[in-house]
């Protein structure tokens, strides 16, 4: 692994009127190319630091840079490097799946026959093809989830972040959506996404992060944190032995 392609120093995030830091002086190199997983209970912070990278809410200390660039000097480029892709649906249910991605691709300056060409093949990639033309209202979650990941990716960025890609799909979206992200990585983008899915971040990530109240807890390869724990076989194993007991209701 080469350059760090996000680099985070001592980020600490206190929501207004709460009594601890949702994130407490966290740090953190993820580099170019990885799939990085952010694991950890309910509550321990991973949405809030992904909030934080993607510019939607501000740290309360602290610093990070993403290619480089910062959302003080340099967001416009530190935008452009960047793909969402939020926990909730960020579509337009009435229009149809080829109406939302032309949208989101103007959004991101895209224009012409070039974007409808982009959509089109985004589209066919993760098997939307028939439904191109059909509202979004129409969906099944697993359908509006892939809508919802080709939103974010059109404008190719350097870095995707995503909050639970696969909470609440089924088994063939959550292949399709796995599948896609792959070759998506296999491409040159770095990935950062959080996941309830133990047995799938052991699969996909290159490295994990498990944080709880705030803190990175341990970094590391799935293999190396798993052999760092006396007798377990798996993520699952190290993190029932991190949180003590048991997943609470992870
Ligand atoms: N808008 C907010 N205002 C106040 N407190 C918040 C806000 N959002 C999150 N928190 C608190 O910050 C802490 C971290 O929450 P966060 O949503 O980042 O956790 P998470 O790891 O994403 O959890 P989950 O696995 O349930 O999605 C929690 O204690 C939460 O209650
Ligand atoms: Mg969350």
């Amino acid at each position: 692994m080469s350059e760090a392609v996000i680099h985070i120093d001592k980020l600490s995030k206190k929501y207004r009127g709460a009594d601890s830091f949702a994130l407490e002086s966290l740090s953190l190199d993820i580099f170019r190319g990885e799939v990085f997983g952010l694991l950890g209970p309910n509550g321990a912070g991973k949405t809030t630091l992904i909030s934080i990278l993607c510019g939607l809410i501000s740290p309360s200390y602290g610093s990070f840079t993403i290619q480089g660039f910062s959302y003080g000097k340099s967001a416009t480029q530190l935008k452009a490097s960047i793909g969402i892709v939020p926990q909730d649906f960020a579509l337009y249910p009435s229009l149809t799946a080829k109406e939302n991605l032309m949208y989101f691709g103007a959004m991101y300056g895209l224009k012409g026959r070039h974007l409808s060409t982009d959509v089109d093949h985004a589209l066919e990639s993760l098997g939307l093809t028939a439904h191109s033309n059909k509202r979004v209202e129409t969906f099944s979650g697993g359908m509006k989830r892939r809508v919802n990941l080709l939103a974010a990716v059109l404008h190719k960025p350097a870095v995707l972040f995503l909050d639970e890609p696969t909470v609440g799909v089924d088994v063939h979206s959550k292949k399709a959506i796995m599948d896609y992200l792959q070759r998506l990585n296999e491409n040159g983008t770095t990935i950062v996404y959080t996941s309830h899915h133990l047995m799938e971040a052991q699969e996909f990530c290159t490295r994990v992060g498990i944080i709880e109240s705030g803190q990175l807890w341990r970094i590391g390869t799935p293999d190396s944190l798993i052999s760092s724990i006396p007798g377990a076989k798996s993520l699952e194993d190290v993190f029932i032995d991190l949180t003590g007991k048991g997943f609470r209701d992870v």
